[in-house]
C-alpha cells in the first residue's frame, strides 16, 4: 500500500467545564501535536482539528453549582483553554466549539440522516426523574453506589473509581445530583442506536481488521466490549442543554453529548474548509483520532458505528489512545483540584514550554499508566535537557567561535562522515517510531543524537587537536561534523521541542538539511536553564494548598437546624456595633472583654475569641451584634449580647460585619 498523502488528525474535544491539566496534555494534546508536526515535516497535507465539548451534564452541573448559566461556564473555559494551548504552541488548524451554529447544523443534519434512514429504534423507557427539580436525571445527574466496586459516588454513566461504564439503573441507592432527592421513575421516549445490530452487521468485521493496527490496549478494550455484546444505546436525552433533536415528537430533548461531540470534528473541518468532504469522505484521506483511554469505546465503536450508518464517511485508521497520567502517585482530578493546570504552568515557568513537552513525552502513558512528579520533572530537565542537549550545543557553538571565527568551517574530505551517517540512521528510526505512535522511544533516540555528539567531541577533543601539527584543519573538520549533527538534531527535535528547534536553527542559520561551509553562526545562547529546588518546592506547596482547600469540606458541614417561623426570627434584635475597647480576661485564656458601641449605648460583651484575635487588632472593628440576648455572667463579668462570627470547617473565625462602615446601631434584618 502506498503511504497516504492527506491526513486528518483529531484530538479529543475537552469538556469546557474547567481548564486543561497535564493529564489532558499527556493524554492527547501532546501526542497529536507531535504527530502532526512530524507529518508536516514530511511534506504531508495535514488538517488538525479540535475544539471544546460544550454540552453534557458536567457543564450544566457546574453551572448549577456556581449559580451561572451553562453558556457562561463554557465561554469562560473556552477562552482559558484556547489561550493556554496557543501559548504552549499546539498548532491546530481550527479550535472550534460545539455551541457554534455550524456545529448544531452539522450534528442536526447527521441525526436527521440516520433518522430518515430508519437507523434509530424508538423506545419508551422508564428513566429516573427528580420531582423536586422537575427534571429527568440522565448520566451524571444521578449518583449512587457502584454495583461493581461499591464506590459511593459513582455517576449514572460511569464509576470513576473502577472505570466501569454504568447506566443509571445499575446504581445502588441512586440519588439526584441536583437536589439529593431519591428519584422516581417516569416514562419517556428516546431514540436508540441499535449497536447490537450494528455489531453483527459491521463492527465485528471492521474491528477485526484492526488487530495489528491499533495498540494492544486499544484493541483489547474494544474487543472486550464486543465480547460482552453491545446493547442499543440512547442517543437522545431529556435535558435542555445540548443540540435539539430535529425530529417531531422530540421537543425539549437534546442529543446525547457523545452523539454530538465527535461530530464536532466534522464541524471544525467544515468551519474552515470548503473542501471538507475531501477530508472526511475521500478514501485517500487517512483519519487518526487521539484520545485518552476513557474515550476508547466512543472512538472505536460508537462513532464508527454512526459514521458507517450514515454511509458517506471514512472510518478512522488509527486510534492511538493513551492510558492515564497520575500526579505524585495519585489520580489527577479536576473536581478535587489535584492537578497541574496548563495555564498556571505557563505562568509559573515562562519560556519553559519545551521543558513540559519534554518531560511529558518522556513519561507519556502510551501503553500503561504513568506518574508525573515534580522532582522527576526537575531531574529530567537538569540532567537531560541542560546537561546533555544544552551543554552539547553550547560547546559546539563556543568552540566554533573560538577556532573558526564564528562561521561554519569546511570539511571537503568529508572526514568522520560515518558519524553523520550513523545519526541519519537514527533520524530514520525516529521517523518510523513516530509513525508507530511510539513517542517515548522516538524522543529517547532523538536525545541520543546529542549523546552521540557529546561523545564525538570528547573522543576527537578539538581543544587538544588544535595543538597538533595540521591541527587547524582537523579542528575545522571536527566542528563541521559537529555542526552538521546539531543541524540534524534541530530538525528532528522540531516535533518534540519546537522552540528549541527554532532557537538552534536561528543560531546556525539553518535553511536546508546541510550547513554550508562559510555560513554565519550566531553567538551561542543557552537553550535551557536549571530548575532550582525552590521552584519545585513552590509547586509542591501549591499542590498541598490545593488539596487542603478541597478536602471534602462539604462533608464536614453541620446539618441545617429545624425550621423556625418568621416570628421566631423577628424576635432577634440584630444591630451593627463598633468595638471601642478590648482586653483579655484574667485567668480565662479564651475570653476577651469588649466594649461595643451599639448606637444607643455602649455594652460590655464577653466573646470566646481570645485565641483568634489580639485585643489591639479589634479596636474600631464592626460586627453584627445580638443585642437582646439575656445577660450572662462569666468570670465575674456580665456579658450583654453576642457578636456574630462565621466559622469554617477548619475552625477559622471571621466577623460578620457590614460590607462598608456603618453608623453603630443600624438594624440588621
Ligand atoms: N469531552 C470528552 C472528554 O473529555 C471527549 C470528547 S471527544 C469527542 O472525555 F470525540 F467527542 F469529541
Ligand atoms: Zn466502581
Amino acid at each position: 500500500m502506498t503511504q497516504p498523502q492527506r491526513h486528518l488528525v483529531t484530538c479529543a474535544l475537552p469538556y469546557a467545564n474547567g481548564p486543561l491539566h497535564i493529564g489532558h496534555i499527556a493524554g492527547c494534546f501532546l501526542p497529536s501535536d507531535i504527530y502532526v508536526r512530524h507529518l508536516r515535516s514530511m511534506g504531508k497535507d495535514v488538517l488538525f482539528v479540535c475544539g471544546t465539548d460544550e454540552h453534557g451534564v458536567p457543564i450544566t452541573l457546574k453551572a448549577a453549582n456556581e449559580g451561572i448559566t451553562p453558556q457562561d461556564v463554557v465561554d469562560k473555559n473556552y477562552d482559558i483553554i484556547k489561550r493556554s494551548l496557543e501559548e504552549w504552541g499546539v498548532k491546530f488548524d481550527n479550535f472550534s466549539r460545539t455551541t457554534r451554529p455550524i456545529h448544531h447544523e452539522t450534528a442536526s443534519d447527521f441525526f436527521r440522516t440516520l433518522y430518515d434512514k430508519n437507523v434509530f429504534s424508538e423506545q419508551v423507557t422508564e428513566q429516573f426523574y427528580d420531582e423536586k427539580a422537575d427534571q429527568f436525571l440522565a448520566d451524571r445527574y444521578i449518583t449512587g453506589e457502584c454495583p461493581n466496586c461499591g464506590f459511593a459516588e459513582a455517576y449514572g454513566d460511569q464509576c470513576e473509581n473502577c472505570g466501569t461504564t454504568l447506566s443509571p439503573k445499575e446504581l445502588i441507592n441512586p440519588k439526584s445530583a441536583l437536589t439529593g432527592n431519591v428519584p422516581v421513575k417516569k416514562e419517556t421516549r428516546n431514540w436508540f442506536l441499535p449497536l447490537d445490530k450494528l455489531q453483527s452487521e459491521f463492527l465485528n468485521d471492521w474491528v477485526a481488521t484492526k488487530k495489528e493496527v491499533w495498540k494492544p490496549h486499544v484493541f483489547g478494550q474494544c474487543m472486550s466490549w464486543l465480547n460482552d455484546g453491545l446493547k442499543p444505546r440512547a442517543m437522545t436525552r431529556d435535558l435542555n442543554w445540548g443540540v435539539p433533536v430535529p425530529v417531531e415528537g422530540a421537543e425539549g430533548k437534546v442529543m446525547y453529548v457523545w452523539f454530538d461531540a465527535p461530530i464536532g470534528y466534522i464541524s471544525a473541518t467544515k468551519e474552515i474548509r470548503d473542501d471538507w468532504k475531501d477530508w472526511w469522505q475521500n478514501p485517500e484521506t487517512e483519519m487518526t483520532h487521539f484520545l485518552g483511554k476513557d474515550n476508547i469505546v466512543f472512538h472505536t465503536i460508537i462513532f464508527p458505528a454512526m459514521l458507517h450508518a450514515h454511509g458517506d464517511y471514512n472510518l478512522p485508521t488509527h486510534v492511538p489512545a493513551n492510558e492515564f497520567l497520575n500526579l505524585e502517585g495519585q489520580k489527577l482530578s479536576t473536581s478535587r483540584n489535584h492537578a497541574v493546570w496548563l495555564h498556571e504552568y505557563l505562568e509559573d515557568f515562562p519560556g519553559k514550554e519545551d521543558e513540559l513537552r519534554y518531560v511529558l513525552t518522556s513519561i507519556m502513558p502510551e501503553s500503561k499508566d504513568s506518574d508525573f512528579s515534580w522532582s522527576d520533572f526537575q531531574a529530567r530537565v537538569n540532567n537531560e535537557l541542560v546537561a546533555i542537549v544544552g551543554n552539547w550545543v553550547n560547546r559546539v557553538m563556543v568552540l566554533s567561535h573560538k577556532f573558526c571565527d564564528g562561521v561554519v568551517p569546511a570539511n571537503e574530505d568529508r572526514a568522520d562522515y560515518t558519524v553523520i551517517e550513523e545519526v541519519d540512521a537514527v533520524v530514520k528510526r525516529v521517523d518510523a517510531l513516530v509513525e508507530k505512535f511510539s513517542f517515548r522511544e522516538a524522543l529517547t533516540e532523538t536525545i541520543n543524537i546529542a549523546r552521540t555528539g557529546n561523545k564525538y567531541l570528547q573522543d576527537t577533543a578539538p581543544w587538544h587537536a588544535i595543538k597538533e601539527e595540521g591541527g587547524q584543519k582537523r579542528v575545522e573538520e571536527i566542528l563541521n561534523v559537529s555542526l552538521q549533527l546539531v543541524a540534524r538534531f534541530a530538525k528532528v527535535c522540531e516535533a518534540f521541542l519546537p522552540n528549541t528547534s527554532q532557537k538552534i536553527s536561528a543560531m546556525v542559520h539553518l535553511s536546508g538539511a546541510e550547513l554550508k561551509a562559510g555560513g554565519p553562526l550566531e553567538k551561542p545562547s543557552l537553550l535551557f536553564e536549571k530548575i532550582e529546588d525552590e521552584q519545585i518546592q513552590n509547586q509542591l506547596d501549591k499542590l498541598e494548598a490545593q488539596a487542603s482547600a478541597n478536602q471534602d469540606v462539604r462533608e464536614k458541614l453541620e446539618p441545617i437546624k429545624p425550621t423556625i417561623t418568621f416570628d421566631d426570627f423577628t424576635k432577634l434584635d440584630l444591630r451593627v456595633g463598633t468595638i471601642v475597647e478590648a482586653q483579655k480576661v484574667k485567668k480565662a485564656d479564651k475570653l476577651l472583654q469588649l466594649l461595643v458601641d451599639i448606637g444607643l449605648e455602649k455594652r460590655t460583651i464577653l466573646s470566646g475569641i481570645a485565641q483568634h484575635f489580639s485585643p489591639e487588632d479589634l479596636i474600631g472593628k464592626q460586627a453584627v451584634v445580638v443585642t437582646n440576648l439575656a445577660p450572662r455572667k462569666m468570670r465575674g463579668v456580665e456579658s450583654n449580647g453576642m457578636l456574630l462570627m462565621a466559622e469554617n470547617t477548619e475552625g477559622e473565625l471571621v466577623f460578620v460585619s457590614p460590607e462598608k462602615e456603618f453608623l453603630p446601631g443600624a438594624i440588621v434584618r
